[in-house]
């Protein structure tokens, strides 16, 4: 017996009955990035791997344990910031436009432990916006807004928004050392990657998901004592903004995301209904990363959303109307077909969509496929009709049946 392939653990078929539901998903999206005056970017689906290093870190889970290289010194790609900025510098935007908010929406790769919400392969909707000068609370409270819009706009209602402050690259580095202070004592009972972490990357640590260091984590009394006067008050005007725009956040301290590029801002939105991949979308400040890979010094903000944990946290209240044919042509005998095979043909020059059974075989049969494709409309050519020159057309809605010229039929049909 020969060998049955399947889809890569970690991956999906998106298969023809699920795609109404996700372009109903995608076109939601679209429309509301374009009220924020968003505009789709496409990059490519991999890039140098030292791209992803040098932008997520080198000590970041994801560059750590989840990159899926090509073989050579290319990387699929496992989230799109990057890429954007790498866009954005080579086509020098910054002279084009003083603030550019790009969007996207497309497949990302990870090679991690497969679980329920966590594939290698998944899909995010994302957008960054970066510009010179663009180091505003506003522009903060915009992007979180976006993203909890969006996530509204698709019927999710039980999410949770957290959010914290970095603070500038300094206060970061005062974090730093805060963090390492709090955690020398406690250093041996956290997990050997938290040992490791420590001397590596601290803020690593607040991620781990180990139950021992998590408890540590919990004992810690974190502050924003690492703050300078300006961030404090940055961060005071996100959250004023955020509340003037009515958007309900909690403050996490401990939120410090998993990847190194970020500064001031950062959030996440989860829902507990999800269990333990609960992350629908996170984002975030990161001022340093143009200029870090050779661009010019300008501030970028952004935000990416994972479009399968959206569709697993979506009421299922709606039904998706898959894509039917209008009107589905059946030769009632083989002399009638080269007519009906030209029949459906104009119908589709003329825009209606349309199929056709090839195979002529007993009427009962061809209805049977015409009622699976779903088409409103049968069209039947036999003998009869030829002679007439007429089509017998089948309401399949309604039942009627009555004999129309083509010309009438593409009138009614269309
Ligand atoms: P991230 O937190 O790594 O951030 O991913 C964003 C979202 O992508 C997650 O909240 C989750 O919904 C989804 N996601 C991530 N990994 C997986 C996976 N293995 N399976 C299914 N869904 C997943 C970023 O990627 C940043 N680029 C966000 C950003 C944009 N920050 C600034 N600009």
């Amino acid at each position: 017996m020969s060998k049955k392939f399947l889809v890569p653990r970690g991956t999906n078929d998106i298969l023809p009955l699920e795609i109404p539901l996700w372009q109903h998903v995608e076109a939601k999206a679209r429309d509301i990035l374009k009220n924020y005056n968003y505009k789709e970017i496409r990059t490519p689906f991999f890039e140098e791997t030292e791209l992803f290093v040098r932008s997520m870190g080198q000590t970041s889970d994801v560059v750590q344990k989840q990159m899926l290289n090509l073989g050579s010194d290319l990387s699929l790609r496992p989230e799109n910031t990057a890429s954007v900025v790498r866009a954005y510098i080579q086509h020098s935007l910054d002279r084009k436009e003083n603030l550019s908010k790009l969007f996207y929406i497309g497949p990302m790769f990870r090679g991690e432990r497969p679980q329920k919400g966590r594939l290698r392969q998944f899909h995010q909707m994302g957008g960054e916006a970066i510009g010179p000068g663009t180091c505003s609370p506003y522009l903060d409270a915009e992007v979180i807004a976006l993203s909890v819009n969006m996530l509204k706009s698709f019927g999710l209602n039980n999410f949770q928004l957290k959010i914290n402050t970095l603070g500038s690259p300094e206060d970061k580095e005062n974090f730093s050392g805060m963090l390492r202070k709090m955690f020398k004592s406690p250093l041996e009972g956290l997990c050997e990657d938290c040992q490791k972490r420590y001397e590596r990357n601290v803020f690593r640590i607040l991620d781990c998901k180990n139950k021992d260091c998590r408890a540590i984590v919990n004992a810690q009394k974190i502050d924003h004592s690492y703050l300078s006067d300006e961030s404090h008050a940055y961060y005071a005007k996100v959250k004023e903004a955020l509340e003037s725009l009515g958007i309900a956040y909690e403050e996490s301290l401990n939120l410090v995301r998993g990847l190194d590029y970020y500064t001031h801002t950062v959030f996440e939105i989860s829902d507990a209904s999800l269990g333990s991949q609960d992350a629908l979308g996170a984002g975030g400040r990161y001022n340093d990363l143009v200029p870090q890979l050779g661009g010019p010094q300008v501030d970028a903000i952004g935000f990416a959303l994972g479009v399968e944990r959206i569709l697993l946290a979506m009421p299922q209240d709606k039904e998706f109307v898959g894509q039917t044919p209008t009107v589905f042509v059946i030769a009632l005998d083989e002399t009638a077909f080269a007519e009906a095979f030209s029949l459906v043909n104009t119908l589709r020059q003329e825009g209606v969509p349309s199929d056709i059974n090839y195979k002529v075989s007993s009427v009962k049969s061809q209805m049977r496929s015409a009622n699976k494709s779903g088409a409103r409309y049968v069209a039947l050519l036999g003998e009869d009709e030829l002679k007439n020159n007429v089509v017998t057309v089948k309401d399949m809605e309604t039942g009627n049946q009555e004999q129309l010229e083509l010309t009438k039929l593409i009138g009614k049909v269309k």
